[in-house]
Formats: C-alpha cells, sequence, structure tokens
C-alpha cells in the first residue's frame, strides 16, 4: 500500500497537470520582466514551456567573461552580480540584479562570448532560456524586440554614465556617489520616503566598494580613512556607516 501511495504521490507532483501549473506559474512571472511586460500570460505559455529553473549557491560563478554562450537567464530569486576584469585581476562592477532582471542576452544576440562575468551574491534562481527558443519568439513578437532595445539602451546610458564618472572624478568623490547610491536603495529597500539625515548602516566591505567604485582597495581604504577624520562616517568588519548625510552630498557634488 505504501508503494502505490508513492506511485501516486509521485504522479501528482510531476504529473501533467502539475508541469502544467508549473508552466502557467512561469508565464505569470514573466509578464513582471521587463523585456516581456507588454505581453498577456497567455501569449508567453509556449515560451513559459521552454525554461529551465536552477538553483546557485553564494559565490558560484553562472559563466566567465569571454565563455561561449548558449543560453540567457531570467533571476526568480536572489541577486547576481556582472563585472569585469582586468589582464591583472582586478574587477569592475557593472551592474548588481535582482528578481525579475535578466542577463546573458548579449552573447545571444550578437552570437559573441560573453561581455563580463555573472557571480551569485545571495543564493540564487534562475530561469534559463537557450538561444534558439529565445530568437524564434523574438521573430514572432517586435514588442519583445522593442523591449530588449529599451533594455540594452538604458545599460548603454547607465554605462555612459560610469564612464563619465571614471573619467572625470577623482576616487573619493565617486565613492561618495556610490555610497550615496546604495544608501538611497537601503532607504527604497525599508520602504523609507526618502533619505534622512541619521545613521545609515550598510552592510559592504571595502574590496566590495572597491569593486564598485572602480579603484583598488588601498585607494578606497585611503578615501574612507580620510571620510572617517572629517566625521562623515564610521566603518567596522563588513560595515559603513553614513553619519554625516549632508556632508556625504557635498562631497559627491565635487
Ligand atoms: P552576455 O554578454 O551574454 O553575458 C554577460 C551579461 O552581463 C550580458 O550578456 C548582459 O546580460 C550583462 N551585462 C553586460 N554589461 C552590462 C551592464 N553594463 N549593465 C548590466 N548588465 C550588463
Amino acid at each position: 500500500m505504501y508503494a502505490s501511495l508513492r506511485i501516486a504521490w509521485h504522479k501528482e507532483i510531476s504529473g501533467p497537470g502539475v508541469i502544467i501549473s508549473v508552466i502557467m506559474v512561469n508565464a505569470d512571472f514573466l509578464v513582471t520582466v521587463p523585456i516581456f511586460s507588454n505581453l498577456e500570460p497567455d501569449d508567453l505559455l509556449p515560451l513559459a514551456g521552454k525554461l529551465h529553473r536552477r538553483g546557485y549557491q553564494k559565490g558560484e560563478v553562472i559563466f566567465h567573461q569571454d565563455d561561449p554562450a548558449d543560453r540567457m537567464h531570467i533571476i526568480v530569486g536572489g541577486t547576481i552580480r556582472i563585472s569585469i576584469t582586468s589582464d591583472d585581476g582586478r574587477e569592475k562592477d557593472l551592474a548588481v540584479l535582482q528578481a525579475g532582471e535578466c542577463f546573458g542576452e548579449m552573447a545571444l544576440l550578437d552570437g559573441s562570448n560573453r561581455s563580463a562575468t555573472a557571480t551569485v551574491v545571495d543564493p540564487a534562481q534562475t530561469l534559463a532560456l537557450y538561444r534558439e527558443d529565445f530568437m524564434d519568439f523574438l521573430k514572432g513578437h517586435p514588442e519583445v524586440v522593442a523591449q530588449t532595445t529599451r533594455l540594452l539602451t538604458s545599460r548603454l546610458r547607465s554605462v555612459n554614465l560610469m564612464l563619465g564618472d571614471l573619467a572625470f572624478l577623482d576616487v573619493p568623490t565617486r565613492m561618495a556617489k556610490q555610497l550615496l547610491d546604495l544608501a538611497q536603495a537601503y532607504a527604497d529597500d525599508s520602504g523609507q520616503n526618502g533619505l534622512q539625515n541619521k545613521p545609515i548602516e550598510l552592510p559592504m566591505g571595502q574590496d566590495q566598494l572597491a569593486r564598485l567604485v572602480g579603484a583598488s582597495r588601498e585607494t578606497i581604504s585611503r578615501a574612507l580613512s580620510s571620510y572617517r577624520r572629517l566625521g562623515i562616517l564610521s566603518t567596522s568588519h563588513r560595515r559603513i556607516t553614513i553619519l554625516d548625510l549632508e556632508a556625504l552630498e557635498r562631497m559627491a557634488s565635487f
């Protein structure tokens, strides 16, 4: 009897009914992803059936810069860091992506290798979509082509801003801007209406901050010391506390 119950349970979780409901859940999720947001869940059912769900652990590299590519990913949960690496091993973060965002689409679109490395920051789940399935879907859905173009354009715009900062601003100013961005993201996450001039704790190590700012750890350490001396912030193990927001804003606007 136990065996027949197990067989019944197995049918229950892996039978056609369950597969159909997983596809429907995937289609409902896909409409929240910007490149598919112009479509209805019903339009997305064919694509939803072609997604492959996988979990990744903290620190895992999903792919490296210059790897050949056959799939893109849509993040269901967790955080993924997109970075580039210099020949001597220094790293610069280009973006930190969260649930609902996608990555790995560029190499599918231009047929080249990966333009950057994707690393798991917080345990993540993604839905992988293979090149042929994505390209077939694009052929029949010009609205997804338009939204994908919009995504690539916004990534280009943010790289232009980053490039401007790298070319025109010194490290302490760039660091001040980055800390303000992180404080704003922290305020948004905690449902705060704007930034308030009270201590803001950022769970951030110097190595992470260096990758975001695009500077060496030593230069970031010196910039943090000078801001500490001015009473703008304090630091402890993997934590930076902004003490004087207005002074940090002045530093960022030089
Ligand atoms: P692909 O080149 O296939 O692999 C690396 C991925 O990182 C790339 O596709 C994009 O999805 C993503 N990526 C590359 N550059 C940026 C950027 N500047 N901002 C956000 N994401 C990026």
